[in-house]
């Protein structure tokens, strides 16, 4: 009973008192005169107003026995029979053993013993109000009215109906008729709000009579105190703990979960700061939705959330975070467990996760843009939702989506070429299948060819459907190869011993084939691609000879003749064999720096001449930096080692470096020029089937396929 109901008991009981009392007597003496209303009267006081409900402590045995030897003394001297005495006696019993027996319990005595325990339960069942004055009650009546009297009847009637018809249940059922929303409501509250984390979290001290279980993710509504504008809010249930014995709960409260539910609530039923359990059906979606909270030490590039989900969560998921109206997007790249210490000894378990900003999303312009601010101290973090598809133009690529979501990962075609890209990881990640789809899409493009440098015979097979040129005819190759071969010889005796003459026409001879066969394939507009492969000889140092000779005059008609219109695009697949790292390279070994060098021209001057590198590495480590770093987009798959990692994250930050050796599989960080968001990302490379005809099991990448075959 709430003290509402417990006054209106009162006074019902109270009015049928007095009404009965009046009727028995004629008049209305008894009021101020007689033992039966008075003692009548303190039963209903001490059943309805003192909280007695179920038993009675010692305390409460004790304020019964003092009242009750009070309003004995109210007997006049005429009814003091041998029976009043008994009672004096039983009330003396009750007021000193349950004092004694407060003080005993006050001791806090780690164990009681059984004779305590006896007496207080004796004291308890004698000392009960409807115990002890029920007997003064109708002894008063009998003393007063005598036993066979109407007068007596009818109080007693009185009292049956009001003992064992349980009196307390009517008014109960009263009270409820009048105020039935309310009593609806009481007996969803689970308790009170007891502190504020900050403007979206409250702590709730749950009450020990509530009715209602509750568990994680149940909502609630409550109308705040602190609330200016006095309306109901909604919250979700997002952790339940025990602190000095008590049962809490932290509520989150936000206008998204506000407007879950309709509006027409009745405040009036509210009391305030008293938190309800909502029994609608639980709206799932929003909690398909919900991840958790802003935690602290949150930065405008990183967010840290507290995981609070029913839903799991991975690396690489797109979250959602509302920031006054915009919506920013974040990527999951960490998580920790943490323990947070509460009072006390106890301590609570929590998941903290991390999340770069990718900004956000402009769906005009199909990027994200970075945002400068970051998001409040518990604000809700979400799912990203899906969004629509935006069609892309002819010069752009979409080279994946973020993981589990539509947001498409979309590269500039052009830069990608001419800015030079890179694309590392460790074997079998993916890098020459994402390669090779890469280069069918430059060649959409009628003015762009790309030569392959490839050692591993891979590239021949796989281009086989697009008759690779071959640059230099077998014949000429064979040639050219006998003349390095000489030339080498030559160079190796003193300057004195050497045939000049025969020297310069040899180099004559290799300049002028490999320009003249370069300068027929640009022209030549049915050949598109050529692939360079490990000739059939065993002198290493010709080879590097050769692809440098070639190199070299590949960007001699660059510079002269601007590739005739051609953007041309240079694969060095195994990157490590074409352009090996300083370190790694024998110091004497002369020919591969002179290879190198000649590549680091294109590298470095190449995009003026429209001449781009495709460099494929396993790992950054023993690959040419001097290259490396001129690859303006990196797109990196899964990678162990520490110097590569070190090497990535200077392109894409330490954060989210550091979550390759852990990437999974057609998944890559991407970073660069070519991106069209300006912010490194994790990405998921569609299922790529090199087939005959090449296809993608991408829907959308379909479409972006005939779009640009439209052209
Ligand atoms: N996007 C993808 N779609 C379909 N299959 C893939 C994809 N990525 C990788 N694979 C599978 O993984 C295999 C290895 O891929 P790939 O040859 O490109 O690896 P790699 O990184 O070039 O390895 P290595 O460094 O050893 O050359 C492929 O044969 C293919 O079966
Ligand atoms: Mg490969």
């Amino acid at each position: 009973m709430n003290s509402k109901q417990r006054l209106i008991f009162l006074g019902i009981a109270l009015i049928l008192l007095v009404l009965v009392g009046y009727f028995v007597s004629g008049n209305f003496d008894f009021l101020l005169n007689d033992f039966w209303f008075s003692s009548g009267f303190l039963l209903l006081i001490l059943l309805s107003l003192i909280d007695q409900p179920h038993f009675s402590k010692d305390s409460n045995v004790f304020v019964n026995a003092v009242t009750a030897g009070i309003s004995l003394l109210l007997v006049q001297t005429e009814y003091r029979n041998w029976l009043f005495f008994v009672f004096l006696g039983i009330v003396f019993y009750l007021a000193i053993s349950s004092y004694i027996l407060m003080w005993i319990r006050n001791k806090s005595l780690p164990k009681e013993n059984s004779l305590t325990r006896f007496f207080s339960k004796l004291n308890r069942e004698i000392g009960k109000p409807e115990t002890l004055f029920s007997a003064f009650f109708l002894w008063g009546a009998i003393n007063k009215f005598g036993i066979n009297s109407n007068a007596f009847n009818a109080l007693l009637i009185y009292w049956v109906l009001f003992m064992i018809l349980n009196i307390p249940q009517i008014a109960k059922i009263i009270s409820e008729l009048f105020d039935k929303k309310e009593n609806v409501k009481q007996e969803n509250s689970l308790g009170l709000i007891f502190g504020v984390q900050s403007k979206n979290t409250l702590l709730v001290k749950l009450s020990v009579e509530r009715k209602e279980k509750i568990s994680l993710f149940d909502f609630v509504e409550f109308v705040y105190s602190m609330d200016d504008e006095k309306k109901i809010r909604k919250g979700l249930i997002l952790d339940a703990y025990f602190l000095n014995d008590q049962q809490w709960i932290k509520v989150l409260t936000t206008s998204e979960i506000d407007n879950l539910f309709d509006k027409n609530n009745d405040i009036e039923s509210f009391t305030k700061d008293v938190v309800y359990k909502i029994k609608e059906k639980s709206k799932t979606e929003y909690l398909e939705k919900f991840v958790g909270i802003i935690a602290e030490n949150s930065t405008i590039e990183k967010i840290k959330f507290i995981y609070n989900s029913k839903i799991t969560i991975q690396e690489g998921q797109l979250l959602e975070v509302k920031i006054k109206d915009k919506t920013i997007y974040y990527q999951i790249i960490n998580g920790l467990t943490k323990i947070e210490q509460l009072e006390n000894k106890n301590e609570t378990g929590l998941i903290v996760g991390e999340a770069i900003q990718l900004g956000m999303w402009e769906h005009e312009k199909v990027r994200f843009e970075p945002f400068g601010w970051l998001p409040e101290i518990n604000t809700p973090v979400y799912i990203a939702s899906q969004i629509e598809n935006k069609e892309i133009t002819s010069e752009e690529l979409k080279i994946g989506q973020i993981p589990n979501t539509n947001f498409p990962v979309i590269i500039n075609k052009n830069l990608a070429l001419t800015h030079h890209t890179a694309v590392v990881g460790v074997t079998g990640t993916g890098k020459s299948i994402f390669s090779r789809n890469l280069i069918r899409e430059y060649l959409k493009d009628d003015n762009v060819k790309v030569i392959c440098i490839d050692f591993t015979g891979e590239y021949k097979e796989k281009f086989n459907d697009l008759k690779p040129a071959t640059i230099i005819s077998d014949e000429n190759t064979q040639k050219l190869y006998t003349t390095f071969e000489w030339v080498s010889n030559e160079l190796e005796k003193f300057p004195n011993q050497q045939d000049k003459d025969k020297l310069k026409k040899a180099d004559d001879f290799i300049k002028t084939t490999l320009s003249d066969s370069l300068k027929s394939f640009l022209e030549d507009t049915t050949k598109k691609i050529s692939i360079f492969e490990l000739p059939d000889v065993a002198n290493t140092t010709s080879i590097l000879e050769y692809t440098k000779q070639l190199f070299k005059a590949l960007f001699n008609i660059a510079k002269s003749d601007r590739c005739f219109g051609n953007k041309i695009c240079v694969v060095l697949e195994e990157a490590h064999t074409v352009i090996p790292e300083w370190n790694f390279v024998g110091v004497a070994d002369k020919s591969s720096l002179s290879l190198l060098n000649s590549i680091a021209q294109i590298a470095l001057q190449g995009r003026k001449y429209d001449v781009g590198l495709l460099v494929i590495a396993q790992r950054t480590a023993n690959v040419s930096k001097t290259i490396l770093t001129q690859c303006n987009t990196i797109i990196a798959f899964q990678e162990f080692d520490k110097t590569s990692s070190e090497f990535l994250a200077n392109y894409f930050g330490d954060g989210i470096a550091k979550i390759l050796p852990t990437l999974k599989f057609r998944q890559a960080i991407i970073a660069g020029k070519a991106l069209k968001s300006n912010v490194p990302m994790i990405f998921e490379v569609p299922e790529i089937l090199e087939n005959d005809n090449q296809t993608i099991s991408d829907d959308e990448n379909n479409v972006n396929h005939e779009n640009s075959n439209d052209e």
